[in-house]
């Protein structure tokens, strides 16, 4: 398995979100948001260099990775710092995401970004703070995060994917086998792989909060 560091980590690139629609979308901005998903959709996968249609990728604002505090070792890097609130237990949050494993070369299993609804918009993934649902990695993240922020995560194995119902999920079906097998790989697991195959890279947008 390729060794990943940290300075390669913090240097994958991010495509940033288009801003956020207007409630009525005008035919320009929804051109807009359109290209920029067809954009999204044709760059390449392994690349994921934002076209020059996309805005410019965002400058990191802090130093470097730091570990969220009381995390089980979530490692943090600010792509951008947000100016909103922060969620706790019990607020819903709704975040958008590109989910990589390191195992496979940083392979993107997942992104909300690609999730679309029926006008082209990228659909964001709602959970409950401290549900329990989701994976400890992204609530831990997002717990440290502001409205508004992009953060990238490196989340070890023990506060990733524990079994096959954890949440967020790769939409397609051989996608979720791809990451599920990759994870929990008997051979490999006895092979001593256990404390990194199943390490997440995380790119987390904290959209909005809705409290209960
Ligand atoms: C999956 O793992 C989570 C976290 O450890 C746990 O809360 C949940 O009960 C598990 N679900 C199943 C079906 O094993």
């Amino acid at each position: 398995m390729a060794v990943v560091s940290f300075a390669m980590l913090a240097s994958l690139p991010f495509v940033p979100s288009p801003p956020s629609p207007p409630k009525t979308l005008t035919l320009t901005t929804r051109r807009s948001l359109i290209s920029w998903a067809t954009a999204l959709v044709s760059s390449s996968s392994s690349s994921l260099l934002p076209s020059s249609a996309a805005s410019p990728p965002l400058p990191p604002r802090a130093a470097g990775f730091f570990e969220i505090p009381a995390s089980g070792g979530v490692k943090a890097l600010d792509l951008r710092v947000g100016a909103g609130e922060t969620p706790v237990d019990g607020d819903q949050v709704a975040i958008h995401y590109y989910g990589r494993l390191a195992a496979k070369q940083g392979w993107r299993f997942d992104s909300t970004y690609d999730h679309k609804d029926e006008i082209g918009d990228p659909v964001p993934f709602l959970f409950i703070v401290g549900s329990g649902k989701v994976i400890s990695g992204i609530q831990a993240a997002v717990k440290s995060m502001k409205v508004g922020g992009i953060c990238r995560v490196i989340i070890p194995p023990s506060q990733g994917y524990q079994n096959t119902s954890q949440e967020p999920v790769p939409p397609n079906f051989f996608d979720r086998q791809r990451l599920f097998t990759t994870i929990f790989n008997p051979t490999r697991l006895s092979n001593g792989e256990g404390s990194t195959l199943g390490t997440l890279i995380f790119d987390i947008e904290l959209v909005s909060i809705r409290h209960p």
